[in-house]
C-alpha cells in the first residue's frame, strides 16, 4: 500500500536509518580499527534524527495504535525495541560496543523498521480514518519541524561567528 502522506515524514527517516543498516551490515564483521568510527556515526544519527523519531512515535503513533485491540501486542513489542535500541544508542555514545553488537544492533533496527512499516503504519492506514490521520499528520510535522530547528539553531549561531 502507497503511504499516506501523514506517515511519509517517519518512514522517510526510516529510509535513513535502514541505509545506516545496509552498511553495517555490508561491512560486518566490523574491523576492530573501525569500531570507534562506527559508533561515532551511531551516536551521532541518534542524536540528529532517531530520538526525536522514537520520541514522536511514542506521543503520538503508538496511542492512536492502542485504539486498536489486534495491535495492542505490536505496540508493546515496538516499545520494548525502543527501549533495547535506546540502551544500544548510549553504549555507542559512551564508545563500549562491540563488533558483534554493532552488528546485532543493525539487524534489530533494520527489523523494528519493518515492522512498523508493514504492520503497524499498513494497518493504520487501513484502521484509521482520514481525519484521525491528518491530525495525527499536524503532531507530527509540528513536532519534527521544531526537532530540526532546534539542530539548525547551534550551525546558525555558528556562522555568526
Ligand atoms: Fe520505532
Ligand atoms: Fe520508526
Amino acid at each position: 500500500m502507497l503511504r499516506d502522506k501523514n506517515l511519509v515524514p517517519l518512514s522517510r527517516q526510516h529510509q535513513h536509518a535502514l541505509a545506516l543498516c545496509v552498511r553495517i551490515e555490508r561491512a560486518s564483521p566490523i574491523r576492530e580499527s573501525d569500531l570507534i568510527a562506527w559508533q561515532q556515526e551511531i551516536a551521532q544519527h541518534f542524536r540528529a534524527e532517531i530520538r526525536i523519531h522514537f520520541n514522536a512515535e511514542e506521543e503520538f503513533v503508538f496511542p492512536a495504535a492502542h485504539n486498536f485491540a489486534e495491535l495492542t501486542p505490536l505496540i508493546a513489542e515496538l516499545h520494548d525495541d525502543h527501549a533495547w535500541m535506546r540502551a544500544r544508542f548510549a553504549e555507542a555514545e559512551a564508545q563500549r560496543l562491540s563488533a558483534a553488537e554493532i552488528s546485532e544492533f543493525a539487524q534489530r533496527l533494520s527489523q523494528h523498521i519493518r515492522k512498523e512499516e508493514r504492520q503497524l503504519f499498513e494497518r493504520l492506514q487501513q484502521l484509521m480514518t482520514g481525519e484521525q490521520l491528518a491530525v495525527m499528520g499536524r503532531e507530527l510535522e509540528q513536532v519534527l519541524k521544531d526537532a530540526e530547528q532546534a539542530c539548525a539553531l547551534p550551525a546558525k549561531e555558528h556562522k555568526q561567528l
